[in-house]
């Protein structure tokens, strides 16, 4: 079969041909086609809704085209049109899911509403095949959770953030040390060249019972420790030294945190197969790192799907719509765009200082 995915949930608007009787890899994947606005974000510092949902009405289109084009099929050769449906910046969300039922409608096909955490979630089955069930530690910019992923459509959510996304951290983070947006990659290559014993730092919930995740308390502590240094004067060193320092213990927190997901996963799955990662964090190098000996400790495979698979991108709507398809899951045209969409509806509500998080 062959699937159209469409994804404008956040930042990015991608558009991706993928069908599903190749190898697991990138031969499944006829065309993808991404654009980032960072570059319209960049000024204020993160990502502003009403600049991205234009900015995905301005492009989509032409990107629907190109990766068409690029796939050398035409519309009557797809099986079904897959669009993320939420959870999402609303604007955005509404115009994917609009540009994908436009195109159902003209050529008479199913239209397939994916739940974007799930196109997250399903991503190591197109890179890798891997086989349910197995554990999944979602981490970035809005998302980190860990989940039980038990089939399509079937998710356990074992813990979640009761305050910020790692991925929100770094860039918080970044913004206080002066490193620029996005965070993650810059607070990376600063902390390879700085000190991380030098300044003490906590790791939020390490040791605590229970999956769940917190990282307000550390970014608080960053800018206290930024606060009692002289004013106006972060040299390059007590810059490297503090990013080493928040990344070491936002990496050993959140290594503490799914040590304690994989042992309950493990308990409750005795035939679990993987520990996968996934989001724009796991480009982290120490992360992965940990994340790979605390698998291999564990008796699990450990897979990280190519990172442009990671990130948010449209290849990861596509393959979840042909999982969804396969199954005889979509929707009519009068589906309605969630702006929240738990993939675990019966998760408890975490419940944070900062209040509560889906
Ligand atoms: O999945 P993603 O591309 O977008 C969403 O949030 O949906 O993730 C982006 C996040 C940003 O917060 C960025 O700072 C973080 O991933 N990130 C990293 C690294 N590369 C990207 N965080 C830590 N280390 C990195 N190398
Ligand atoms: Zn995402």
């Amino acid at each position: 079969m062959m699937m159209l995915g469409i994804e404008t949930s956040c930042d990015e608007t991608a558009a991706a041909v993928v069908r599903d009787d190749a190898p697991a890899g990138a031969a499944r994947v006829l065309s993808e086609v991404v654009l980032s606005q960072l570059d319209e974000h960049r000024p204020y510092g993160g990502v502003v809704p009403e600049i991205a949902a234009r900015a995905h009405l301005d492009h989509v289109d032409r990107l629907v085209a190109a990766a068409m084009h690029q796939a050398g099929v035409g519309f009557k050769d797809l099986d079904a049109v897959a669009a993320t449906g939420g959870p999402g910046l609303i604007g955005g969300v509404i115009v994917g899911v609009m540009t994908a039922k436009a195109i159902c409608a003209v050529h008479g096909l199913p239209f397939v509403a994916v739940n974007h955490l799930e196109g997250h979630a399903l991503t190591a089955r197109l890179s890798d095949d891997v086989a349910f069930p197995y554990l999944l530690l979602l981490v970035s910019g809005g998302h980190c959770q860990t989940l039980a992923v038990e089939g399509v459509g079937r998710y356990r959510r074992l813990g979640t953030t009761i305050d910020d996304a790692a991925g929100e951290a770094f860039d918080k983070v970044a913004k206080m040390l002066g490193l620029g947006y996005p965070g993650g990659p810059a607070v990376q290559a600063a902390a390879e060249r700085g000190d991380a014993t030098r300044f003490p730092l906590p790791r939020p919930l390490k040791g605590r019972p229970g999956c769940d995740f917190s990282f307000s308390g550390l970014k608080t502590a960053v800018r206290q420790t930024v606060e009692k240094l002289p004013p106006g004067a972060l040299t390059e060193r007590d810059t490297n030294d503090l990013a080493a320092a928040f990344q070491t213990a936002l990496v050993d927190a959140t290594l503490d945190r799914v040590a304690r997901a994989v042992a309950l996963f493990r308990h409750t799955y005795p035939n679990g197969t993987a520990l996968v990662v996934a989001g724009g964090v796991a480009a982290n190098a120490p992360l992965r790192k940990g994340l790979s000996s605390l698998a291999e400790r564990a008796e699990l495979q450990f897979v990280a799907p190519p990172l442009r698979w990671c990130t948010d991108n449209a290849a990861m709507i596509a393959w979840a719509g042909l999982e969804r398809l396969r199954l005889g899951q979509f929707e009519s045209l009068d589906f309605k765009p969630r702006p929240r969409w738990p993939l675990d509806p019966d998760a408890p509500k975490a419940v944070g200082a900062g209040g509560v998080k889906a």
